[in-house]
């Protein structure tokens, strides 16, 4: 027989991303459409551990669509990791009368709704980070304004390297994966772009491409490079120092790239999944992420989920090879 579901809990984890309260919001509005109470789960699964939460009402999600951050706070929890962490967590939505959770986050949340869903309760997963590195969606929430973020900066940046005809060497977040750099590189016409996806041959990948570039004229560079590249920013500009003696600066962007307002495509995407993750969750569905499929969205289920791969976006690469000349 299929669960009604009265009340559920909704929290956020892991890195907070911008468009994790557009999708608070969603969720918040959505439930009560359809006649669910919300309750709002503090500082993820720490939270849920101590029972910090905070009723959330149509009017308390108010004008949240255009903030950054998350109304609800981000944590990583150690103690969500232990058997007595995870019985607490349970307990707590038991005290609460929660018949569901919503989890918005990255792999780590997802890896903690399952192990709920193997106890019982109802749970949904909304891909939200900056990094885009969750295997199941084309898409997650935040990617689009830390790309824009980045992008607004090293074109800054630009400017002075191109006054003092200096090699600039940035930095952009994406932990193990290199989705921000790549997209960024292509979009601000990086002299190079290296990510850890594929292994970097510096004469190949940085010094071939700099030294194209001089010989047509250019007397600044631009370098992007993700920070999961072995040795970062700072060991890529010590290379290029030392084969090509260019005047080189390096700039780490860091968490920068994950505030400020987000941009249309991570509101409406944030809004959607929000509506999903409810709809699901009202037709009896558990233990499910939320996902983009290109522009339609899809959900599939936790494990299967976990267990996918995700690789760069064959044809931007592509493209950003073709345009720094690479062979
Ligand atoms: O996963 C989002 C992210 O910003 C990564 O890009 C980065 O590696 C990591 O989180 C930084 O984590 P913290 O905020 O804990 O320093």
């Amino acid at each position: 027989m299929e669960k009604t579901v009265r009340r559920i809990g909704v929290f956020t984890s892991g890195g907070d991303a911008p468009g994790m309260n557009a999708a608070i919001r969603s969720v918040v509005r959505t439930a009560l459409h359809m006649g669910i109470e919300c309750i709002g789960i503090r500082r993820g699964y720490h939270g849920l551990i101590n029972g910090d939460f905070v009723p959330l009402t149509f009017e308390s999600v108010s004008g949240l669509s255009r903030r950054g951050g998350t109304m609800l706070y981000s944590a990583r929890s150690e103690d969500f990791k232990s058997q007595l962490g995870r019985e607490k967590a349970v307990a707590t939505c038991k005290l609460l009368g929660l018949d569901a959770l919503v989890g918005i986050g990255g792999d780590g949340t997802f890896r903690g709704l399952l192990t709920l869903a193997q106890q019982g309760l109802s749970v949904i997963g909304i891909p939200g980070t900056i990094d885009n590195d969750i295997a199941c969606s084309t898409y997650t929430i935040g990617y689009d304004t830390a790309c824009n973020t980045a992008l607004e900066s090293i074109d800054k940046l630009r400017d002075t390297m191109q006054s003092h005809e200096r090699c600039s060497v940035v930095e952009v977040m994406g932990r193990h994966a290199g989705h921000v750099a790549l997209n960024v590189g292509v979009a601000c016409g990086a002299t190079a772009v290296l990510v850890p996806e594929q292994k970097v041959n510096y004469e190949e990948d940085l010094m071939e491409p700099i030294r194209r570039s001089r010989l047509a004229g250019r007397t600044h560079f631009m370098i992007i490079v993700a920070e999961g590249v072995e040795g970062g920013a700072y060991e890529v500009a010590r290379q290029i120092k030392e084969a090509t003696s260019l005047d080189t600066r390096v700039t780490v962007l860091g968490h920068v790239q994950r505030g400020g307002a987000p941009t249309v495509r991570d509101r409406i995407a944030a809004t959607y999944m929000g509506y999903e993750a409810v709809r699901l969750l009202a037709e009896g569905k558990s233990c499910r992420v939320v996902a983009m499929d290109g522009e339609s969205y899809v959900d599939y289920d936790i494990t299967e989920a976990l267990q996918m791969h995700k690789g760069l976006d064959q044809q931007t690469y592509t493209v950003m090879r073709a345009l720094t000349g690479i062979q």
